[in-house]
């Protein structure tokens, strides 16, 4: 034996059969529900031109200081993983020329991130989004509309014990005089402040107010807030989706506390949190971002989106005890004795898998009994022992793993559809069978 023992980078995760069950169940509900709402799937590439998220997620953020895995590669371009979603959709829409396209613009993506935190329960290194980004409409009633999708997400997928944050967090004119205001604030504390705040002082103060040090966050829980300095726009903006919201009787609670750790918000912010599933609670969060297009090289437009954590949503999901569909089970197992019969079974197991049957057969050279056996373990539904006199006679005793019960199929041009009303007799009642 080898002694290599090579394990998975810390932070990352198997999905193992069982588990991707659920996943598919999850990425199956984003999909179909951002569909109904009008939204398209697009996919960008797993790694980015750094500036790209230096530009958009913000110099100033743990994200693009701290998290990001970066890579020189030949020719001395500095590429980065993806640690979320939104910048490079932006980036995509910028240069497809999709700007030219009808407006709203809707766009999901289900896709791979990679942030370098400290491990915990619900907060990996390599992780997934399902995200949602709306682009060229600047109404709050856009923003209901997309809080409104991310509600029905959680709730198709079963996941009843969330609460809504919302919160304003104002344009560049309303953020000029609140951030004066937090730089007053936070200069009397600079003797606690940890060393990366201190440099967000004159950078950013507003992103010291998402710092993860316990001693920052204390001290933040004083600071200025923003509603208090919103300019007239953000204040109706925000108003109005309150006013809608309530008309859609989505409940929510304004949490002037929330920030987001990404630069480029405006205005709205929100985020659904779940508070069942341990410290990293956050199972979606989003806003608006009407000045990213622009810094990005765009024309002025505005947009909004969220992305969840899917590895977050299967963990709550499971809180709430939500179902996920069963694992497809074999529909048919087809035994064989002799060399003759196990060709025959070859061929009618690509039969039965061109009607879009699950069909298997023996692959591996085992004894009659031996492949009963692997039958029952991989819960086949029906099973066929073919022999040389089945050939000859032209008939397959097909029987019921469940009830014993044999059906004999004539092995003529109807013999897929006779297994049809067999197997749908068995899931649905006899009504479902053609006589
Ligand atoms: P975010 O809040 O950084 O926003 O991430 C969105 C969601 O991704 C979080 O609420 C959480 O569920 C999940 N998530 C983040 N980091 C981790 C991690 N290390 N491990 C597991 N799950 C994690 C964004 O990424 C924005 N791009 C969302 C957005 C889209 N805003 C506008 N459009």
């Amino acid at each position: 034996m080898s002694e290599l023992n090579i394990k998975r980078p810390k932070g990352t995760q198997d999905i193992t059969p069982i588990e991707v069950n659920k996943w598919q169940t999850i990425e199956g509900v984003c999909k179909s529900t951002a569909e109904d709402y009008g939204f398209s799937e697009i996919r960008t590439p797993t790694f980015e031109d750094t500036k790209l998220f230096v530009r958009s997620v913000g110099d100033a953020t743990d994200v693009v200081q701290k998290e990001m895995y970066t890579v020189t590669s030949k020719g001395d371009s500095e590429f980065t993983l993806k640690p979320e979603g939104t910048a490079g959709v932006i980036r995509a829409v910028i240069e497809n020329g999709m700007l030219n396209e009808a407006f709203p613009q809707k766009l999901f993506y289900i896709t791979q991130c990679f942030r370098h935190e400290k491990p915990q329960a619900g907060r990996l290194r390599e992780f997934h989004q399902f995200g949602c980004e709306m682009i060229g409409t600047k109404s709050p009633i856009a923003d209901a509309d997309l809080i409104m999708l991310a509600a029905d997400v959680l709730e198709r997928i079963g996941i009843n014990n969330t609460r809504l944050n919302i919160n304003s967090i104002g344009c560049p004119t309303c953020r000029a005089e609140y951030t004066k205001a937090l730089r007053e604030y936070f200069s009397q504390h600079t003797d606690t402040l940890c060393d990366t705040c201190i440099s967000r002082l004159e950078k950013n103060p507003m992103r010291i107010l998402d710092c993860k040090s316990p001693v920052c966050s204390e001290i933040a829980k004083d600071a200025p807030v923003i509603l208090d300095y919103l300019c007239d726009e953000c204040k109706e903006h925000f108003d109005m989706l309150k006013c809608i919201l309530d008309a859609m009787e989505i409940e929510y609670s304004v949490n002037p506390r929330i920030v987001r750790g990404l630069d480029y918000y405006t205005k709205t912010v929100f985020e659904f949190i779940c508070d069942s599933i341990g410290a990293q609670a956050t199972v979606c969060g989003g806003g608006r971002y009407d000045g990213l297009i622009r810094e990005l090289g765009g024309a002025d437009t505005p947009a909004l989106g969220f992305a969840m954590g899917i590895e977050r949503l299967l963990l709550a999901a499971k809180r709430s005890r939500a179902e996920f569909i069963d694992r497809l089970s074999c529909d048919i197992y087809l035994a064989s004795i002799g060399k003759d019969a196990l060709l025959v079974t070859a061929q009618l197991a690509r039969g039965f898998r061109d009607m879009g049957f699950i069909a298997e057969y023996d692959i591996v050279g085992r004894s009659l009994n031996a492949q009963m056996k692997y039958a029952n373990k991989i819960k086949a539904k029906f099973s066929a022992v073919i022999g040389d006199d089945d050939i000859k006679k032209g008939v397959i005793k097909v029987k019921n793993m469940e009830t014993g019960e044999i059906d004999n199929l004539k092995l003529n041009e109807n013999f897929y559809d006779r297994f049809s009303d067999v197997l749908n007799s068995y899931l649905f009642g006899d009504e479902f069978a053609l006589d």
